[in-house]
């Protein structure tokens, strides 16, 4: 399989946020968030490997800034490394100004997606080849955060976290 960029992969999703979308302080809901960037991240991560995909993990998601009542949202998601049958999905949320349209960072979060076939079985997908700076840096650690939700998940022994213990070493 010929590897891809993560740019092959790339999902914007821009959608406004409606009042019934929101918490009782005006803003974004958290888990209205977290299903736009699931969305997201599954089309990102089934243009990656061109099969059905499936959540295996959320590993990681920082809601850095409220997203206010009324604001425009952007979601970008890319596979940022794949690995045999899994793939990591980074997502970037912005939100732009109404005046300016100046884009400011509100959000991020990591996902895991597996590629399966018609009967739920993982299948291998692309490697991936990163091309920016940003695009290495993601692929260099994504290793990294794979062994830890690993761990998390009690799906690997401690003692097989290799670069993880290369942290602390
Ligand atoms: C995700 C799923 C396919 C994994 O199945 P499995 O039997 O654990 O399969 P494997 O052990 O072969 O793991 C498959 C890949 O997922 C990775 N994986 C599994 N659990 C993971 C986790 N918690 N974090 C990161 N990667 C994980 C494995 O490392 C492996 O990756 P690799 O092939 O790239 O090395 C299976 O658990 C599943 O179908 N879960 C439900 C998915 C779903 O319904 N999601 C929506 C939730 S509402």
């Amino acid at each position: 399989m010929t590897a891809k960029a993560p740019k092959e992969s790339r999902t914007i999703m821009t959608d406004l946020v409606l009042p019934s979308e929101t918490n009782p302080l005006n803003n974004l809901f958290g888990g209205e968030l977290l299903a736009r960037m699931d969305r997201a991240a599954a089309i990102s991560a089934r243009r990656h490997s061109r099969r059905i995909v499936v959540t295996a993990s959320v590993n990681h998601v920082a809601f850095n800034s409220a997203v206010p009542l009324g604001s425009v949202v952007t979601v970008e998601a890319k596979v940022s490394r794949a690995f045999r049958t899994s793939m990591e999905v980074f997502i970037d949320v912005w939100i732009e100004d109404r005046e300016s349209g100046a884009r400011t960072k509100a959000n991020e979060a990591i996902y895991t997606f597996v590629a399966v076939d018609e009967t739920g079985r993982p299948v291998a997908v692309p490697e991936v080849a990163p091309e920016s700076d940003l695009e290495k840096e993601r692929f260099a650690a994504a290793l990294r955060r794979k062994q830890l939700s690993l761990l998390l998940a009690g799906k690997i022994k401690p003692q097989d976290a290799t670069e993880l213990k290369a942290l602390f070493i």
